[in-house]
């Protein structure tokens, strides 16, 4: 296996892509506007964010748009992922992602692939997805690749 290193030019280049998605946001409801930013394993990014719905379990999060992105795209390789949020200001909690993005995540990434959080001024913590999803279950317990 070879470990995937993200470059200062990648970065940056989710880093802005997320932040551009952010200010797409549709969260009327929470208020909370996400931008997430996939990078696929031909060097193309992703982006998406927070869908809401007035029935509120309907929304979608901005990994979830991200990764469809990716999939209409054409890829099913996630390299890397970054998650810009409006956490990690004033003390509060930086935006990771939630419990159903980190097993969405797990569908195209490998244990090692990094996740970084971001706000709209800072770059926050790096995870990777074994991390934040340990012991996961994937395509790979079904037979898949
Ligand atoms: N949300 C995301 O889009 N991604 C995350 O990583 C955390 C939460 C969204 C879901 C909802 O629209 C809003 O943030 C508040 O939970």
């Amino acid at each position: 296996m070879t470990i995937f290193t993200l470059t200062e030019t990648q970065q940056q280049a989710l880093l802005q892509a997320a932040r551009d998605a952010q200010k797409k946001a549709y969260a009327p409801y929470s208020k909370y506007q996400v931008g997430a930013a996939v990078l696929d394993e031909q060097g193309r990014i992703h982006a998406g964010c927070n869908v809401e719905n007035a029935a509120y379990p309907e929304g979608l999060c901005a990994e979830a748009s991200a990764l469809a992105a990716m999939v209409l795209a054409g890829s099913t390789r996630a390299l890397a992922v970054l998650v810009v949020g409006p956490g990690g200001k004033n003390n509060s909690a930086w935006t990771t992602p939630c419990g159903g993005c980190r097993q969405k995540l797990r569908e195209f990434g490998t244990p090692d692939m990094p996740i970084l959080c971001a706000n709209d001024t800072t770059l926050g913590p790096r995870y990777t997805l074994s991390a934040l999803l340990p012991d996961g279950f994937g395509p790979d317990h079904l037979g898949n690749p």
